[in-house]
């Protein structure tokens, strides 16, 4: 298995200071930054001109994961402004590869994300045009919430999709990763972590960066 990624999620920080949460996590390998439109979730967080700030003051990658409805209108734009990755829900997009294709031609990895009760097999056949699988584990809107292990056949049929295609995508998960379920996570194939509360609610955000990737590196290897 690679390295596994750490990414921090923004949506469990102090939205009054960003800035300095975002110094907090100098050690992770990406920022990942939800946004909701409160139409595909029902939350409503931030857009484009956040994020552009955010870039501009970021000591690590953006990672974007769009929960919104128009992702086809949208997506593209934050690859415009120098995000890393952007992911939309295959559920949002109606045109996933010419959407996939934009996000290159600006610079970004693309990423697609599925929500729980989407099957990962109608996809697979995109995985060639993807940098990265999003499983969500969790209903997307909320942090905080209890990983679902129903989840993992899904993470281990996906995981093996790539490696058989030569395993050039990565293969995030979302919701719920704590030290504990990292570990099953990783077995299951995953190798990109997403983590809010277990990051930003823990006292020292850094240790628990570094904690997440050992238990991921232990259980992967
Ligand atoms: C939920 C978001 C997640 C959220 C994860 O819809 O997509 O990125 O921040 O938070 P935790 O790690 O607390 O479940
Ligand atoms: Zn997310």
């Amino acid at each position: 298995m690679p390295q596994p990624c750490i990414h921090p999620s923004i949506l469990s920080a102090d939205f009054v200071n960003l800035e300095a949460e975002l110094a907090r996590i100098a050690t992770a390998d990406a920022v990942h930054v939800d946004v909701m439109d409160n139409h595909f979730v029902p939350n409503l967080t931030l857009g484009l001109p956040v994020v552009e700030r955010l870039l501009a003051v970021s000591p690590v990658p953006l990672d974007v994961h769009l929960m919104i409805e128009d992702a086809d209108r949208w997506a593209a734009g934050y690859a415009e402004l120098g995000c890393e990755s952007v992911t939309f829900h295959a559920e949002a997009a109606r045109a996933p590869l010419k959407l996939a294709r934009e996000l290159h031609a600006h610079g970004a990895r693309a990423g697609m994300a599925l929500r729980p009760a989407t099957p990962v097999e109608p996809y697979l056949d995109l995985l060639p045009e993807l940098d990265m699988l999003l499983i969500m584990t969790v209903e997307p809107g909320f942090g905080g919430q209890a990983f679902l292990d129903v989840m993992l056949p899904k993470i281990r049929r996906a995981a093996e999709a790539i490696r058989a295609g030569g395993g050039r995508v990565a293969l995030q998960v979302d919701g719920g990763i704590t030290e504990e379920t990292i570990v099953r996570a990783a077995e299951a194939g995953a190798d990109t972590f997403v983590a809010g509360s277990a990051v930003y609610g823990a006292g020292d955000p850094e240790a628990a960066i570094t904690a997440l990737r050992r238990a991921a590196h232990d259980a992967g290897s």
